[in-house]
């Protein structure tokens, strides 16, 4: 059986597991640590060196999901995560630091690639859209199951921001909002992106895909249907493991 290693950088936790990469399942309990507050790529580096270390993985295959567009292996933005990480060779500098192979992709098209093959995107033609809702908002699209990487859904303007500052997980609970206010300002952000691109379903993921019963009455603004991910919470991280044997 093939085993990989696979983290979830988040801005608030890194979380990690060993995943079956070809059945698409976790194979221990997670391990989650707080993402350090001065989130540097060498504080990362040493929280995701502790995940190695706890599953005794030294040497062997990680694939990583991060919070920001990772192109090539260089993160490209750092909404949500230290300056530092704009323009920088993060797979690389991973990879040295960690002296595992590891292969680098953002958290959203992670959580998106487990999703299309082993949860609620499975055997779906047309397009499949994966939004994940934490500290910001990512976004994953599929066309008949073929993934267009680093689109930033979450980064559509919105008012005199971008929509993940008016409707990510954060802001509801920043701003204490019952199920009701957040999805109600929640669907009118699906009914936008559902406008743009025509999806055939609209997938949530993140901590709040498990919630979902309690908001899917205010989720009436798009045409296509909004279910939750399957995986739930472990689809960043069956997905990262994933990406490292489709690299
Ligand atoms: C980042 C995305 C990321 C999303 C979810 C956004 O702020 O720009 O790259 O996928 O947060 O973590």
């Amino acid at each position: 059986m093939e085993r990989i290693l696979g983290i979830d950088v988040g801005a608030t936790g890194i979380k990690g597991n060993l995943v079956d990469p070809v059945k698409g399942v976790v194979l221990e309990d997670r391990y989650k640590l707080k993402t350090p507050k001065d989130s540097t790529p060498k504080n990362v580096l040493a929280t995701v060196n502790s995940i190695i270390d706890h599953f005794d993985w030294q040497g062997l295959p990680v694939g990583l999901g991060f919070p920001a567009i990772v192109q090539h292996g260089i993160t490209r933005s750092a909404s949500n995560v230290d300056k530092k990480w704009l323009d920088f060779s993060a797979q690389e500098f991973l990879q040295k630091g960690t002296g595992c192979p590891l292969t680098m992709v953002n958290d959203a098209d992670a959580a998106g690639l487990a999703e299309i093959v082993f949860g609620q995107g499975k055997g779906i033609k047309g397009t499949v859209i994966l939004l994940t809702l934490g500290t910001g908002i990512g976004s994953a699209i599929f066309v008949n199951g073929k993934l267009l990487p680093n689109t930033e859904m979450g980064h559509l303007k919105w008012k005199d921001k971008v929509l993940e500052k008016y409707m990510s997980n954060k802001v509801r609970e920043i701003n204490s909002q019952s199920w009701k206010t957040w999805g109600k300002e929640f669907s009118k952000g699906l009914a936008h992106i559902d406008f743009l691109f025509s999806p055939d379903v609209i997938i949530l993921g993140g901590g709040i895909s498990k919630n979902f019963d309690l908001y899917k009455k205010y989720l009436t603004g798009s045409k296509c249907p909004v279910v939750p991910a399957k995986m739930q919470n472990d689809a960043g991280i069956i997905g990262a493991a994933m990406s490292y044997i489709q690299k």
